[in-house]
């Protein structure tokens, strides 16, 4: 019978009979597929192995400083961190359409995978974390005629544009093809990886740029990383995180008058975006505690600068999506 460990042993015993003396790179998000794929390949080939990160600076607050500790520091499965920060916000400035937001994103996303591929390179094949489903669907990949094997065209980074470059065509190396997501975590915790990266809320690709409606620029992100890290700290607070299936806050360009103290203030509002859902295809507003929404907003107000006013998204998915863009 299948179990998680035979799966574990039997992922191993090929990954090592494919890969040989070869070297393998793997592009790090943060998601519990791609650290599910690092923990796997680590376990098998060790240090011809090579992971990356590219911090495109539209992670949450804290996220990259805590997924470099788990990995370099607590278990020992070195990645290289890539600060490209300065150039996706510059790819972004003056940019307001959502579509656009998601290509410059994504090219600029490309462009920095080809550069530290060749810098950290060769490499004899990419490690993929597609799942079962993303193999039905199968577009990001084709089959090389002599070898039957499948050759990345694509990147799975959640940025659906742009083919990689034919000089980056590697073989492909896709250990948890044949797994659905909840099979994805039984093994993400058969080899230890920690319960907050295997349960943590999905998050897009492109970050926080897509919610922060208008220009993207390094105000703006301060401002929604800190208002959202109050919404992430107070539902863990409440124990509520596992309640939602996604939890967060959305900055929106226009201006309301407030007042603080005896002064008058003109900022920004926020959006309180709590959902539940059980796959991401419909959702519902949660409904919530009274007091906890209070919390939230009273230290979002009080705590964050540029922010006067947070608001409450009711809309159900249909007919809202969950994001903002
Ligand atoms: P929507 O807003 O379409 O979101 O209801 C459904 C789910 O998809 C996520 N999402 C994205 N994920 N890149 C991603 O990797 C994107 O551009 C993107 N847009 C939305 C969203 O967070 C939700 O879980």
């Amino acid at each position: 019978t299948w179990t998680t460990e035979v799966f574990v042993e039997e992922s191993i015993r090929e990954i090592r009979a494919k890969v040989g003396d070869k070297r393998v790179l793997l592009a790090l998000s943060g998601g519990v597929d791609s650290s599910t794929l690092a923990f796997l390949l680590h376990r098998a080939i060790g240090d011809r192995l090579t992971c990356m990160f590219i911090d495109q600076g539209f992670m949450r607050k804290g996220e990259p400083e805590r997924l470099m500790q788990i990995f370099n520091e607590q278990f020992h499965i070195p990645v290289e961190y890539v600060n490209a920060r300065d150039r996706f916000l510059a790819q972004l400035q003056g940019i307001t359409d959502p579509e656009e937001k998601r290509r410059r994103i994504g090219h600029e996303f490309i462009k920095v995978f080809e550069e530290e591929s060749q810098r950290l390179g060769p490499f004899d094949y990419l490690a993929q974390g597609t799942l079962y489903p993303d193999v039905i669907e199968s577009a990001d990949s084709n089959v090389d005629p002599k070898t039957g094997e499948r050759i990345a065209v694509k990147i799975k980074s959640h940025h659906n544009v742009g083919g990689l470059p034919k000089n980056l065509r590697f073989k492909l190396i896709e250990p948890l093809r044949k797994l659905f997501k909840d099979e994805v975590r039984n093994v993400a915790r058969a080899i230890g990886l920690p319960e907050e990266i295997v349960r943590r809320h999905p998050f897009p690709g492109p970050g926080l740029a897509i919610r922060i409606i208008g220009e993207v620029t390094a105000e703006r992100l301060n401002i929604l990383r800190d208002a959202d890290y109050i919404v992430r700290d107070e539902i863990s607070k409440h124990d509520m995180y596992h309640d939602f299936w996604q939890a967060f806050a959305v900055l929106l360009p226009i201006r309301s008058v407030g007042v603080m103290g005896d002064k008058r203030t003109y900022a920004h509002p926020v959006v309180l975006r709590l959902i539940t859902s059980e796959d991401g295809m419909t959702a519902d507003w949660a409904r919530v505690p009274y007091d906890l929404l209070e919390t939230i907003s009273n230290r979002i107000v009080n705590e964050v600068k540029g922010v006067n006013r947070v608001v409450y998204d009711i809309t159900s998915k249909p007919p809202g999506t969950i994001e903002w863009e």
